[in-house]
């Protein structure tokens, strides 16, 4: 029992300290635009790891990733897998929001590796969602087109860690058409049964 609140506070204090640079960091253009660094919110000892694209309007202004409309909309999602927010560590590809929500461009995400890779080395998920293209091919290190994979389970190893990754759309796809909002849906409710069958 005391060596494991041992662990979680030193993966506290490792992200805590990782936390403090990224809030510091001017690696690249988007220091000059952003109002807050999104770091990543959730327990440091989370199972499951969301990892998405970039902060957008709401969470450049509140320095917390998934909040207001965008929030709501991922944790409807979570619950169709049984998962509560609180359980879940989010995080960011990019730590800052690229302006007017444009695509993140490769350099900025090559800058911005560290930080991720820092977060699951040190947080160790067992499983990792990945939401939307930008993220699963950070996580993958090749491209993926997501009308073809998403739903999938798949072995992946990334800064040394090794978990199940699941590959979805990004929330935001949804607001584009019915269908691929059913599509995600269908893809938590999937989720939310391999979830079972890992523990
Ligand atoms: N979209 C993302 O990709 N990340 C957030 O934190 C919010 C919206």
């Amino acid at each position: 029992m005391r060596a494991t609140s041992n662990s979680h506070n030193a993966v506290r204090e490792t992200l805590r300290k990782l936390e403090a640079k990224a809030k510091v960091c001017q690696r690249c253009r988007l220091h000059k635009t952003r109002t807050n660094v999104v770091f990543g919110d959730g327990p440091p000892t989370a199972e499951v790891m969301i990892v998405s694209e970039a902060p957008g309007f709401w969470e450049d202004q509140r320095g917390v990733p998934f909040v207001g409309a965008s929030g709501k909309n991922l944790n409807a999602l979570l619950l169709e897998a049984g998962l509560r927010r609180e359980e879940v560590y989010i995080a960011n590809t990019l730590k800052c929001r690229p302006p007017g929500n444009r695509d993140p461009l490769p350099d900025e995400i090559e800058a911005c590796r560290s930080f991720l890779e820092e977060q699951i080395s040190t947080i160790k998920p067992k499983l990792v969602i990945a939401l939307g293209r930008i993220s699963a091919k950070e996580l993958l290190g090749r491209h993926v087109v997501m009308g073809r994979e998403h739903g999938a389970l798949l072995d992946c190893t990334y800064a040394g860690a090794s978990f199940k990754l699941f590959l979805t759309y990004h929330p935001a796809a949804a607001l584009y058409g019915a269908e691929t909002k059913q599509r995600l849906q269908a893809d938590f409710r999937k989720l939310g049964s391999v979830l079972k069958s890992l523990t």
